[in-house]
């Protein structure tokens, strides 16, 4: 079962997150993480470069792949999850921008960019890392319910609830899209270690469901009972629907990792 962390608050709950990436990143300096965007992110990522600034960090040797970016946004666009994660991340460290991937929302041909981007996560030897955030729907990437366990990168239509969401990210009037790249589940369960961020009260039943329901297609985080290394940091908002919490806080008080020889 992956490692479950309650955390006193939002905040706290972020910074950890930040501290786990940047304890990965100083680790291994050549390490391959995997990104996700979204409004839980925002917070991590402005720790994790303020961190890494403190610590002297440098980000130069590693390589990025992104979750999943949206089709028919340019990079360029305002919106695409390119510009968000340049100006979140990117543009405040020292990795050069063609170490950074995300797939291209604007090819030509989707289905062949899926496959590609596919290739080079394989190609850079696979992701060490991969950060998770978990749709309402108990999405990951944009692998909504009902995606194949075993899929790669490919399109996935979004659904209602998911366009919605994301229409707060865009101006009134202006088209939200409907359809995304993403990293297949397979794709994502491949990753040596996965690290998933849930916040806030609209989270609270996506994260039941993913930890203590059935694994199923129809919430596709469930898989993540099937990881090796799995770790899940949560608010107490994000965690007030589970059933074991009382549990989950014996074994990490304060959301802090406590090893016991006897646990294992
Ligand atoms: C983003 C992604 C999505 C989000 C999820 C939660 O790259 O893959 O799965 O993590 O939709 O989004 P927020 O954090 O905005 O609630």
């Amino acid at each position: 079962m992956a490692s479950i962390l309650i955390h006193p608050d939002t905040e706290s709950a972020s910074r950890a997150t930040a501290e786990r990436l940047l304890a990965a990143i100083r680790a291994n300096p050549h390490a391959v993480l995997g990104l996700a965007t979204g409004g839980t992110m925002e917070p991590v990522y402005t720790a994790l470069i303020d961190r890494a600034a403190e610590t002297g960090t440098s980000f130069a040797g590693l390589h990025t792949f992104n979750l999943d970016e949206y089709i028919g946004l340019a990079a360029h666009h305002p919106q695409s999850y390119r510009t968000t994660m340049d100006r979140l991340l990117f543009d405040h460290v020292d990795i050069p921008r063609a170490r950074t991937h995300l797939p291209r929302g604007d090819s030509e041909d989707s289905a062949v960019e899926a496959r590609a981007y596919e290739a080079q996560i394989e190609a850079s030897g696979g992701i060490d890392l991969q950060l998770l955030g978990i749709g309402t729907n108990g999405h990951v990437g944009f692998n909504e319910p009902s995606s194949s366990l075993a899929s790669r990168t490919r399109i996935k239509r979004l659904t209602r609830s998911t366009i919605k969401a994301n229409a707060r990210f865009f101006r009134s009037g202006e088209q939200v899209p409907t359809h995304a790249i993403t990293m297949g589940i397979g794709t994502i369960m491949q990753a040596r270690n996965l690290l998933m961020l849930a916040t806030g009260a609209g989270k609270a039943e996506a994260v039941a469901a993913a930890l203590e329901g059935p694994v199923t297609a129809s919430c596709p985080a469930s898989i993540l009972q099937f990881h090796p290394a799995a770790t899940v940091i949560l608010d107490q908002e994000a965690a007030s629907k589970l059933k074991w919490r009382d549990f989950y806080e014996d074994i990490h008080p304060g959301g802090e990792e406590v090893y016991f020889a006897d646990t294992h």
